[in-house]
């Protein structure tokens, strides 16, 4: 009898994908437990793992060998994905990760990348029959290693995609807009670390409360009136609300020259709004655009260099 051997337990790939996300309206409020509305975007992050002899992480041209014992050293990427392993009872191996976003412009990578692992390691696992967390939970823990005080709005739109409605603690809502939206993404400069703007943000707010305080509650009640504006259509009103979201986040101190910049210049070319979206201090701006002015924004952009992209494409 002829054995045809086919792939082995050893060599058997799994993947996992994920999305993007540009957030509408409520980063950093929503970091304190105020509502965020965030689009997950079709570019995202994939992952595929397979056993090995010993337990690696390769992003991109970077590879992250993990030693048994962690030391002081360890990059950060490596550290996230030990405690991404321990959620785990996963074998030794071997996971590559690739990125269809630019990385650290507050467009959600590194949120799409922890959930595109946790679930190629939940496939592999599984096929093992061996018990796996929720890629939610797997996801965050991944998350907060970079970020030390994640909401979970990344993570939440890694995982689910479309249009959501997030409260930090709670199961996300997904939306229905009452209208397609029609929103244009630019990279305006390299983004700073979340990790140090969210800290930023909190050591202004022990230092000033009532002010701080003030601008966040003032973010909720934008983007309470957001998900109304979503709902009906409404896309003049909620342009508005996230052009004042853009500059109660200036208040808040977490825009630069160039994001206030690329800003105005969308809603001087005709967008209905425009903010900066993430963690802010560089990064990326989103503006929403009726279908006539798409061409007009783009332009006006291009023509202060900036490239940008339609979203949730
Ligand atoms: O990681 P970024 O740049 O996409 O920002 C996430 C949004 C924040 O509200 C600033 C942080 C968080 O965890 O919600």
């Amino acid at each position: 009898m002829m054995v045809v051997s086919g792939p082995t337990s050893v060599s058997r790939r799994y993947h996992g994908h994920a999305a993007g996300k540009v957030i509408l309206l409520g980063e950093h409020a929503v970091v304190y437990g105020s509502p965020a509305l965030v689009i997950g975007l079709d570019r995202g992050a994939s992952a595929e793992v397979q056993l090995s002899e010993v337990t690696e992480l390769v992003l991109g041209d970077s590879r992250h060998l993990l030693e048994p014992e962690p030391s002081a050293e360890e990059a950060l990427p490596a550290r996230a994905f030990r405690a991404l392993l321990q959620l785990f009872s996963a074998p030794k191996l071997t996971a590559r990760a690739t990125l269809a976003l630019p990385a650290g412009a507050g467009l959600g990578a590194s949120a799409a990348i922890g959930v595109a692992l946790a679930r190629a390691i939940t496939e592999l696992s599984t096929a093992r029959g061996l018990a796996v967390p929720s890629v939610a939970s797997a996801a965050l823990t991944w998350e907060n290693v970079f970020h030390g005080n994640a909401s979970g709005v990344d993570t939440a739109a890694a995982e689910q995609g479309g249009c959501l409605w997030f409260r930090r603690g709670q199961a996300p809502e997904r939306l229905a807009p009452g209208r397609p939206l029609t929103l244009l993404i630019a990279q305006v400069e390299q983004g700073a670390s979340t990790r140090r703007m969210v800290e930023g943000v909190a050591t202004q707010r022990a230092a000033q409360p009532a002010r701080v305080d003030g601008l966040l509650a003032d973010i909720a009640a934008l983007v309470e009136r957001a998900r109304v504006c979503l709902l009906a259509g409404e896309h003049g009103e909620l342009g508005q609300l996230m052009s004042r979201n853009h500059h109660l986040l200036a208040e808040l101190g977490v825009s630069t020259p160039a994001l206030d910049r690329a800003v105005s210049v969308a809603e001087q070319a005709g967008a209905l709004g425009a903010k900066l979206t993430g963690a802010g201090g560089g990064g990326c701006v989103v503006a929403l655009v009726d279908g006539a002015r798409r061409e007009t924004v783009r332009e006006a952009w291009r023509s202060i260099s900036l490239s940008c992209w339609p979203a949730p494409d």
